[in-house]
């Protein structure tokens, strides 16, 4: 099954991705983790996102699409994959239809996950992440098990996106809202659209999704 994940910036898309990775087996393709492990590489593209990013704007279309292009020619999307972050405008949607064709594969629902502005600035300012492994982390939602020790790896040292400051984040929704909310029109037309409560739990946001995919 092939899906797109769509939500403002700390909806869960995420967090449900990784979820629905490890239960159903199909690849969580994360532009934006993809964008950060660029920077993280030190690569020319990775230069150029990173002001970008902290700055909570949209990286270009052609480097975005480029990115989901190649990866979907590689052999682990053949279990099906899930867009996490991808497309973010009606440029980048009208891409991806084209490759969809281009490698006659299709796309069978496109989720969004709805939470309220407010909610979203909270999530994001709490979010952190293991350094070493990545294991992500929130400072009200999910601590670790021992204070300061990574469940996961042990690790003692944290960190947090450079994007996630309270100024930034507004920015993010604000792109969110005049650049990927039309999307939510763009594939309710398709009929592949459905719409979850992303204000609820995890589990529960998790039982939704999966509602959804199963047919409903
Ligand atoms: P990206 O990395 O895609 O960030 P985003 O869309 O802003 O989304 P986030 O990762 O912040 O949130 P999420 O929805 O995944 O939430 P999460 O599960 O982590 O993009 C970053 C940047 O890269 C962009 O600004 C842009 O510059 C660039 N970029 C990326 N893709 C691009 C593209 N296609 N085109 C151009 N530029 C692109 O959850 C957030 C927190 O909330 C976590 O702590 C989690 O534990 C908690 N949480 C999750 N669900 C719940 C729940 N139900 N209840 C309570 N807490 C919850």
């Amino acid at each position: 099954m092939n899906i797109i994940l769509l939500g403002p910036p700390g909806a869960g898309k995420g967090t449900q991705a990784k979820i629905l990775e490890d239960r159903r087996g199909m690849k969580q393709l994360s532009t934006g983790d993809m964008l950060r492990a660029a920077i993280a590489e030190g690569s020319d593209l990775g230069k150029r996102a990173k002001a970008v990013m902290d700055r909570g704007e949209l990286v270009s279309d052609d480097v975005v699409v480029g990115i989901i292009a190649q990866r979907l020619d590689q052999p682990d999307v053949a279990r099906g994959f899930i867009l996490d972050g991808f497309p973010r405008n009606t440029a980048q949607a009208e891409a991806l239809d084209k490759m969809l064709r281009k490698k006659d594969l299709q796309l069978d629902r496109v989720i969004e996950i709805k939470v309220e502005d407010e909610a979203l600035i909270d999530r994001i300012a709490g979010r952190y992440s293991c350094a070493s492994c990545g294991a992500a982390y929130h400072d009200q939602f999910a601590s670790p098990r021992k204070p300061g020790i990574c469940d996961n790896c042990s690790a003692t040292q944290f960190v947090r996106r450079p994007d996630d400051n309270p100024a930034v984040v507004r920015d993010r929704l604000k792109v969110y809202n005049s650049q990927t909310a039309p999307l939510i029109d763009y594939y309710g037309k398709t009929g592949a659209l459905r719409t979850v409560n992303g204000m609820a739990d995890i589990g529960e946001v998790t039982r939704q999704i999966e509602t959804k995919l199963n047919g409903a």
